[in-house]
């Protein structure tokens, strides 16, 4: 299946300091594909270079997909490269939405906690809890409001009594207090959460009681220890199908080695963020690099792009 659109940019609004959305529709004003709260697209920059953008909006809405995008300097540049390129009437290709972030439909209760940009997701979410009558709260913490997106949209949660903002000044210290907010798990009650990685240890840290499968989260940037870890040594891959043996060697990824073998394998984010790569294994000691599998799924699944294997040989299902 081919797994990209060409979509037009609709709108581009200011909506916080450097924060911009970007409304993206059907170039013939028709329906988009379907997606589901927690949902991201690829968007494709040109020069090869794709970004994972978490979609904002009301999945209900079926003839846009709305994203919001910090200008992030200090990162890979993608942020940086959409701000100063896209401009309203352009048609760029993104992918089908995907969903590593879902809601779990068991809930009787959800804590959104998002940190700055990291609300576009549990945006998405909260419009959908709204609309099914679930119980929840959406935690919004920022430095300061200028800092904040969607205002307008955001005013119906504010409204309903569900929206809290917290804003510490740029002190964590002074913000929301996650470890106290989280101190009680509730039965039914899941927690979602997405933000800086600041913010993101703090969530870990006080959901490290909350029983499994009731926590979620989705890191939109790797946290910076991954970013200097280093790839532990060589391994050999095995292809289940055919038996072919393929050297991965210390310092290449086993997607790149794949494909440049011949063995073609999907990647988008190459930082174990978007699961594009996430591959069935049978055999192997597996070192999981990865943001997004949980421990049930790491015993049977491994992302390509970043995991290594500590013993010899891995065997891949493909
Ligand atoms: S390409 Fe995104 S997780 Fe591997």
């Amino acid at each position: 299946m081919n797994d990209t659109l060409q979509v037009l940019v609709r709108q581009i609004r200011f909506e916080g300091k450097g924060i911009n959305s970007y409304e993206l529709t059907d170039p013939d004003g028709g329906e988009l594909p379907p997606f589901t709260s927690g949902a991201h697209i690829d968007v494709h920059l040109g020069d090869g270079a794709v970004r994972q953008y978490s979609l904002s909006n009301d999945p209900e809405e079926r003839r846009r997909y709305v994203i919001g995008v910090l200008k992030d300097d200090g990162g890979r540049g993608g942020s940086s490269t959409l701000h100063r390129s896209l401009h309203v009437q352009d048609v760029i290709a993104i992918s089908r939405p995907r969903n590593n972030f879902p809601l779990a439909d068991d809930a009787k209760k959800v804590i959104l906690l998002a940190g700055g940009i990291g609300v576009t997701p549990l945006k998405s979410m909260a419009h959908s809890l709204q609309r099914a009558g679930v119980d929840y709260e959406l935690h919004y913490c920022a430095k300061d409001p200028a800092f904040t997106a969607f205002e307008d949209e955001m005013r119906r949660f504010a409204d309903q009594g569900r929206l809290h903002y917290h804003f510490d000044g740029g002190d964590p210290t002074r913000g929301l207090d996650i470890a106290a907010l989280l101190a009680d798990p509730a039965p039914g009650t899941h927690v979602y959460y997405c933000g800086p990685s600041g913010f993101m240890k703090a969530c870990e840290g006080a959901a490290r009681a909350w029983e499994a499968g009731t926590v979620h989260f989705e890191h939109f940037k790797a946290p910076d220890v991954a970013i200097e870890a280093l790839p532990a040594g060589a391994f050999q891959v095995e292809i289940a199908s055919s038996g072919r043996l393929i050297d991965v060697g210390a310092d290449e990824s086993i997607a790149d080695v794949l494909n440049r073998e011949g063995v073609p394998v999907e990647t988008s984010c190459q930082s174990g963020l978007c699961g594009t790569c996430k591959t069935r294994y049978t055999s192997g000691t597996v070192d999981h690099r990865d943001y997004i599998l949980d421990d049930g799924e790491r015993g049977e699944y491994l992302t390509l792009c970043v995991s290594r294997c500590d013993s010899e040989r891995l065997v891949l299902d493909l």
